[in-house]
Parts: structure tokens; sequence; C-alpha cells
């Protein structure tokens, strides 16, 4: 295919970091929910930026060095953005999505220094590759969506835990259709194996944030 026809497929979506560089998100026309970046990954990936985080004056980085798995990701724009802050990432999502995802991240490369990301097929419910040593943290935008993915994606999330992994789950509250009923049975699933705890509106990103868009902090109980 010409380069020029290529590109009809796609439009960019920019994230403004904080320090003044964008990512540069590919979405593409065609396809399923992971071909754009949903409202719940710019608010997470702006979160992942908040000073608990990363606060470079103070010379705090919790993303410097630590081993990060997106689920879901789709477009990859939060596991990029996690990766320019100097995380080890792992974007993951089904064999559909692997081309975009390969291609963002090719296209965001000059903005990862200390970082790294890489793109693997990850199905919810399916063995997960070896994390060893444990993740620390394990990402997830907008996931929480539909009936048949509620067991297998707390199956994933328990086979991806380790003790000190920390699970960020942001995700947009819908209330129309089987939305709360999903969300309800994944929350009653996970409760028997995980805790959570909701991160409120002034710990998040000061602009980009929804009161229908929740964060939460996911670990397994001791
Ligand atoms: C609503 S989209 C969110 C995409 C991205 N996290 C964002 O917020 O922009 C849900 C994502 O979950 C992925 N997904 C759905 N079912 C899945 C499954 N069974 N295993 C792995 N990924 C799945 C989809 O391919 C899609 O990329």
């Amino acid at each position: 295919m010409a380069a020029d026809a290529h590109e009809r497929y796609y439009f960019v979506r920019e994230i403004e970091k904080n320090d003044g560089c964008a990512l540069k998100v590919k979405q593409c026309y065609l396809g399923d929910v992971g071909c754009v970046v949903w409202d719940a990954a710019i608010v997470l990936a702006k979160y992942l930026e908040t000073k608990y985080f990363y606060d470079p004056p103070s010379g705090v980085n919790l993303w410097a060095g630590s081993r990060v798995l997106e689920l879901g990701a789709g477009t990859g724009a939060v596991g990029l953005m996690a990766a320019t802050l100097g995380a080890q990432v792992t974007v993951t999502d089904l064999e559909d999505l692997q081309t975009l995802m390969r291609m963002n991240i090719q296209d965001n490369r000059s903005l990862i220094s200390r970082g790294s990301i890489s793109a693997k097929v990850l199905k919810w419910g399916d063995d997960v590759p070896d994390f060893t040593p444990p993740l620390h943290y394990v990402l997830m935008a907008d996931c929480i969506y539909y009936e048949q993915s509620v067991v297998p994606l707390a199956e994933s999330l328990k086979m991806l835990c380790g003790p000190d992994t920390c699970i960020i789950c942001c995700y947009e509250q819908r209330t129309e259709g089987t939305n709360p009923q999903v969300e309800r049975q994944f929350f009653e699933l996970l409760q028997q194996n995980f805790s959570c705890e909701e991160i409120p509106s002034d710990k998040q990103d000061s602009e980009f944030c929804s009161p229908d868009i929740r964060i939460l902090h996911i670990r397994r109980k001791a």
C-alpha cells in the first residue's frame, strides 16, 4: 500500500506531557474499540505524571526502572507515557491490536530514553508470560466493559500480581445498558483476592480528570 493511502486510515491524538513534549498516538478509523484512545486512558496517562509518582525537582520517580505491564492497551498510549517516565513496560492486547501498538511504539521512540517498551499478545484468562521478579505495576484503562470478560480479566490479574504489585485501574463509569452490572460483578469477584483504594480527584491531574472516571489502586490481600 502506498504511504499516503496508508496514512488515510489513521488520525493522531496528541497527549501533552508536563515536560513540554507530546506523545503522538495513531488511532485507526477501521477496527474495534481498541483502535482509539479512550478518555480513561488520557486520565490515567496524566495521573502517571502526578507528583506522587514523578516529581523531578524533589528527586521522586517511582517509574524509574519499575516493571510495568498494561492490559488491554489498545493504542498503547498509557504504556507509552510510563515508558517515557522511565518504566520498563510491556503493553499487551489481542493479536489484532499488535500492529497499531508497535507502530505507536516506533513513532514515539525518541521520547523514551531511560525506559523501555515492547508489545505482546495477552488474551485475558490465558496463561501469562513469566514475569520474574514480579511486576511493580499493572495498568488498565477502560477494560471493564463487557460481561464475558469479567472472569478472565480477574484471572489475569491474579496470575500477574505478586504481593507488592499495584494495579492502577482507570475506567469510565457508564450508567447505560449492562455496564453497571458488569462493573459490580467485576469488583465483587476481585474483592475475593484484592483490596481497592479509590484515588480522590485532588490527587489526580487537575485538568485531565472527570467525575465519571474513577482511578483505583488495587492490591492483593495479605
Ligand atoms: C475500551 S478499549 C480500551 C483501550 C485502551 N486501554 C484505552 O483506554 O484507550 C478495551 C481494550 O481491551 C482489549 N480487550 C478486550 N477483550 C480482551 C481480551 N479478552 N483480552 C485482551 N484484551 C482485550 C480490547 O482489544 C481493547 O483494546
